[in-house]
């Protein structure tokens, strides 16, 4: 696919609903008693692989509309034996491993090629503490779990800041003796802490850590799901860059453990405003209008990396754009994501004549303020490096093709006509 250069973006929209809620509403209604209705579904390849994952376990999911569903709870300990497909979804296959081990039967997870390249033990080895009998394929999926067994609850403190890995223990311990507590160096998303608490459990949230007692039972009820955040940021980057844009994204979830991407475009000078602040649930929720700036550099450290981790390609991007030096720092673990994005992005910007380095954990980019030349992206499979083609392509002078553009189905299928709805060529 090739993606022409933009004069400007135009207009109001809303994104599909986010990933991150989508996977832990239709996971905890799972367990959960009587029926959760989820509307705001943010439908995707990732998210079906979920439905799927749960429909092979034996939960009945009812498809209302394209973004509305009906799960079924089976109860805490339910879920039945057998094989879940998490195709490409890492948050699926780690949440699911804490799920997991609290079930009677055995449970075997795999995955696609790229999530099976995806480490593993940081999962099975906390769950093992727990006394889950659980084994990685030398590190990887496929994973298999055998039920039946009596866990206890831990104190674990991450050794990388992960959503998933907090996720993944906590679910556990709702099936583990005493309590469990995991400690995060950096604070993550907690989507997974708040659906808990509106299923009525008991989380208890210190400064660093935060506790779950065992459970007997859990009821969600109603799930709203906020607009994906992650799904508006390619949208926000393109009206950032691109002269002379005006755009608005309606409905989006605004938690802030997931909005650092706003708060770098803002340290970077651009104009940015949020109304309509409101709840959904336990999650925030708003609109975001960004007008084109000049964009300045901008320094990123480890601490805020977790409010942003599927957003630093587009900081990348954005600083190569962007007047004088810019440092990206503690993003390691983008290279054990869909693909290693710290290379999938350095190589094709450079090519597009970017002055950016990869470092081990991120990027240093000496950014001119000027369109970039363009030139081909190899997605590598990565639907979030698909997308960061499109906006680069938006914001080039000669256009950019992208190889592998049909991986964007992974979280936000209907992207590109939903970008180029707003385009003005
Ligand atoms: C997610 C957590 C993050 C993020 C991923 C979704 C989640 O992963 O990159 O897209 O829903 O918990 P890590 O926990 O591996 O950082």
């Amino acid at each position: 696919m090739k993606i022409q250069p933009a004069v400007s973006l135009e207009g109001h929209v809303a994104v599909p609903g986010d990933k991150s809620i989508s996977h832990r509403a239709v996971l905890l209604g799972a367990i959960g008693e009587g029926e959760t209705h989820v509307t705001g579904f943010g439908r995707s390849a990732d998210t079906v692989a979920t439905v799927n994952a749960m429909r092979s376990l034996g939960v009945d999911v009812a498809d209302l509309a394209h973004d509305e569903l009906v799960v079924s709870g089976v109860g805490l300990r339910g879920l039945g034996a057998g094989t879940a497909d998490c195709a490409n979804a890492g948050t699926l296959m780690r949440l699911l491993a804490g799920i997991a081990v609290g079930q009677a039967g055995s449970i075997e997870l795999t995955g696609d090629e790229s999530l099976s390249q995806r480490p593993m033990e940081r999962i099975a080895g906390p769950l093992r503490q727990m006394g889950a009998v659980i084994e990685t394929t030398e590190g990887h999926a496929p994973i298999g779990i055998r039920g039946g067994g009596q866990l206890k609850g831990i104190t674990y403190e991450l050794p990388v800041a992960s959503a998933q890995v907090k996720s993944a223990v906590l679910l556990a311990g709702l099936y583990a003796t005493g309590q469990t507590t995991v400690v995060e160096p950096t604070p993550t998303r907690d989507h997974t802490e708040l659906m808990l608490e509106s299923a009525g459990i008991a989380v208890r949230r210190g400064p660093t850590s935060i506790t779950v007692q065992q459970a007997s039972a859990l009821r969600l009820g109603e799930v709203a799901v906020p607009g994906d955040f992650s799904s508006a940021a390619p949208l926000l980057a393109a009206a950032a860059l691109v002269p002379g844009s005006n755009l608005t994204v309606h409905d989006v979830g605004l938690n802030p453990r997931r909005t650092g991407f706003l708060d770098v475009l803002e340290r970077m000078g651009a104009h940015i405003a949020v109304f309509n602040r409101r709840r959904s649930g336990r999650e925030q929720v708003g609109d975001v209008q960004i007008q084109t700036s000049e964009l300045n550099a901008v320094e990123v450290k480890a601490e805020e990396v977790p409010s942003l981790v599927d957003e630093l390609p587009l900081v990348a991007l954005l600083a190569s754009h962007a007047r004088g030096k810019s440092v990206i720092r503690g993003a390691g673990e983008l290279r054990v994501k869909e693909s290693d994005r710290i290379e999938a992005v350095t190589d094709p910007l450079r090519s597009f004549d970017a002055h950016i380095r990869s470092r081990d954990d991120g990027w240093t980019i000496n950014g001119v303020p000027t369109r970039l030349k363009g030139g081909r992206i190899d997605a590598r499979g990565d639907h979030r490096i698909a997308m960061l083609g499109a906006v680069a392509g938006l914001a080039s002078r000669e256009g950019v093709e992208i190889r592998g553009a049909e991986s964007v189905a992974v979280s936000f299928p209907g992207f590109f006509e939903l970008m180029e709805s707003l385009v003005r060529r």
